[in-house]
């Protein structure tokens, strides 16, 4: 087998992709631990479940969520904010486990942002139609550490825009093992996910699976 034979599959390659100052893809920096993170998220789903949470204006999101770490990302009538305690449960939310961790601090490192000590990971899970609207990650208390995002499962458009809702995003395909970082400059980005298109992947079926780490507190 040459390398030619695989020169119109570049989503296993590992390249970086500058989306602006502070922001990029890691393409394919996930893919060796892509099973594994896979696995990991469906054990952490039978204790802390995805559901759909309800935003402060009434609407559920397409998007289920779950969370894992010190703290998780909620949403209710009453607001966003970060707890410490899964609502669903009434139980802390699990520990994150250390191949995230590590993941999440190589990859913010590859992208420049040395000793990223993630205390939230939210973990999305879309399916067919899902979407995220353009939003900024802006409940965090340290918005001097980045946001690491890994992709897993099926590939959707990512959409990366500027610090004002009014900047045209760019649009960047994320496959299977990608992960974007932005932080610095870019770290107050809006950002969002279009409609998730129906599609397969051997790991999650027709599912995409992302993690977002955070240092919320
Ligand atoms: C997010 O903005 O929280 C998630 C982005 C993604 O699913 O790629
Ligand atoms: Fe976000």
């Amino acid at each position: 087998m040459t390398a030619d034979l695989f020169a119109d599959s570049p989503s296993t390659e590992r390249r970086n992709e500058p989306l602006g100052p502070g922001a990029v893809v890691l393409r394919a920096f996930a893919l060796d631990e892509g099973a594994a993170l896979v696995d990991i998220i469906h054990a952490l789903s039978t204790v802390s479940p995805f559901r759909h949470l309800v935003t402060p204006g009434g609407h559920t999101m397409s998007v289920a969520m779950t969370n894992c770490g010190k703290v998780g990302w909620v949403s209710d009538r009453r607001g966003y904010r970060y707890d410490a305690i899964d609502p669903e449960t009434g139980q802390p939310w699990p520990p994150m486990p250390a191949l995230f961790m590590q993941l999440a601090a190589e990859a913010a490192a590859e992208a420049g942002f040395d000793r990223f000590v993630p205390d939230a990971c939210l973990v999305n899970r879309y399916v067919t139609g899902s979407r995220l609207t353009m939003h900024q990650d802006r409940n965090e208390r340290r918005d001097s550490e980045p946001i690491v995002s890994v992709s897993l499962g099926v590939p959707a458009m990512f959409q990366f825009g500027g610090q004002g809702k009014g900047t045209k995003p760019l649009n960047v395909p994320l496959v299977h093992g990608d992960v974007v970082v932005w932080g610095g400059p870019s770290r107050m980005n809006y950002h969002g996910v279009l409609p998730l298109k129906a599609s397969h992947h051997p790991l999650t079926g027709m599912d995409r699976l992302n993690l977002t780490f955070r240092t919320a507190r």
